[in-house]
């Protein structure tokens, strides 16, 4: 049961008091913590270090969405590597007790299963940015009648850089070449029969649909398999941004079928900051020995590698994509997270953050206050666990107050505050604490 309400001269849609009543969420204290108490998930918090405020509390973090926090074992994972190196020298590589040569491949099947891949699909390397740059150059072949990019509208700007770039390395006009997804005239969120009228529109000249899923901004989480059989329907590739999904909810990559992903590890992943990225190239792809490529000597057949003198030989899975040798203190430090995923599992992580983040949007209801509009999608399939919060006449000074209350979540320009309860560490009592000190800043 689901009305409209209009705020901000927007529309959107609100939960009613009756389907709260079904969600049977309290708006107590003693309400969120007993959820505390009789969540599976609840140990992990103690497995990260949560950042303090200055008289030694822990803040409420809620900023996942942007940096992770970091696992105590972080360090330990990274120490081992230090050791190693300080002992071994150049034979850590083949004797170190995690091998450095075939590092990468330690984390392969925990990374498979947190995208729903197959190992072969799966290689953690690079940035995010210059992973996308590479799948571009496999999975944008633009001709003469077919060169269009599809993006959302708002799309992170890294990502509209990388396809206007690409557009333009291939000798065509990123202003005709590049369409936009847009949400309808006054709203924020992106509908499928939209996108649908752009292909039946203009489909044949569109070589890739390239989306950010889930929306850094808006929070919304596009359907990826009915946009990836659409693209495929009208002869385009299709790929996808992960950077807010992974970890956040499950995008079954090899089932639901785009031709790649990319993604990074140092938001709800916890691999600190600027660690590498994850790409996923689907296995349809991989025998293809002909596929335009930027090539290394890391995506070359392991078994001749070090022979030194072959022409490139490519790996027949995603790891043929592979360029460089890669660091391993910060594969250490994704090994780290990994295992706490892997502990927890996605599926239960995914019931978590239905509920968290349903306690979280029922708060804010219950705030009432005009100020404050989420406009992520109120159908959870949509979604997620960060909520965008649009704030009235975009008063960033809010977002301040906000900080200097300890509360840790961000502001992306023009007028929104993302809030993202982690399912990993965050509490039902976080999110109380937060909502609780978001009314007291508002009755000022
Ligand atoms: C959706 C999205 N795409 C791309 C990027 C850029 O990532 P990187 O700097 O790792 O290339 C980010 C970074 O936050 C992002 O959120």
């Amino acid at each position: 049961m689901v009305a409209t309400v209009i705020a901000h001269g927007r529309i959107y849609r609100k939960q009613t008091k009756r389907q709260i009543a079904l969600n049977s969420f309290e708006n107590s204290l003693s309400y969120a913590q007993q959820c505390d108490r009789e969540d599976p998930l609840a140990s992990f918090r103690e497995a990260f270090h949560l950042p303090k405020d200055d008289r030694g509390n822990p803040q409420i973090y809620l900023c996942g969405n942007s940096l992770g926090l970091q696992p105590k074992q972080t360090k330990e994972f990274i120490e081992q590597e230090l050791q190693d190196w300080a002992t071994l020298g150049v034979e850590g590589h083949t004797e170190a007790r995690k091998p450095w040569m075939p590092y990468h491949e330690f984390l392969t099947p925990r990374m498979a299963r947190l995208v729903g891949a197959k190992e072969s699909e799966v290689v953690i390397m690079n940035g995010l940015t210059a992973n996308l740059h590479l799948m571009m150059i496999s999975f944008y072949r633009p001709t003469a009648d077919r060169y269009k990019i599809i993006i959302e509208k708002d799309a992170f700007p890294s990502d509209k850089y990388a396809v206007q770039s690409q557009i333009k390395h291939h000798g065509f006009d990123p202003d005709d070449g590049l369409l936009f997804w847009s949400p309808p005239e006054g709203e924020e969120l992106c509908r499928m029969q939209d996108l649908e009228l752009l292909m039946a529109e203009q489909g044949e000249q569109v070589a890739l649909i390239m989306l950010g899923n889930t929306n850094y901004y808006s929070g919304q989480f596009y359907p990826i398999e009915a946009i990836t059989q659409l693209g495929h329907m009208h002869g385009a590739l299709v790929g996808f941004d992960l950077a807010h999904g992974v970890g956040n909810i499950q995008p079954n990559l090899h089932d639901n079928g785009p031709d790649f992903a990319v993604w990074c590890t140092y938001k709800y992943l916890n691999s600190g900051p600027g660690s590498l990225g994850g790409c996923f190239v689907h296995q349809r792809h991989h025998q293809n020995k002909d596929i335009h490529r930027f090539a290394g000597w890391w995506g070359h057949n392991k078994d001749t590698r070090f022979n030194m003198r072959h022409d490139f030989d490519p790996i027949p899975t995603v790891e043929s994509w592979q360029l460089s040798n890669p660091p391993i203190l910060s594969m250490a430090a994704i090994r780290a997270s990994l295992d706490l995923f892997d502990k927890a599992g996605m599926d239960r992580l995914r019931a978590k953050s239905l509920k968290l983040t349903g306690y979280l949007e029922y708060l804010l209801d219950e705030l009432n206050d005009a100020r404050i509009n989420i406009i992520t999608p109120r159908d959870t399939s949509q979604r997620g666990c960060q909520l965008s919060l649009q704030v009235l006449n975009a008063d960033r000074s809010l977002h301040e107050q906000l900080t200097a209350a300890h509360v840790i979540s961000d502001w992306r320009e023009p007028d929104v505050i993302r809030v993202a309860p982690a399912p990993l560490y965050n509490s039902f009592a976080d999110v109380y604490h937060f909502v609780d000190r978001l009314k007291g800043l508002l009755a000022r």
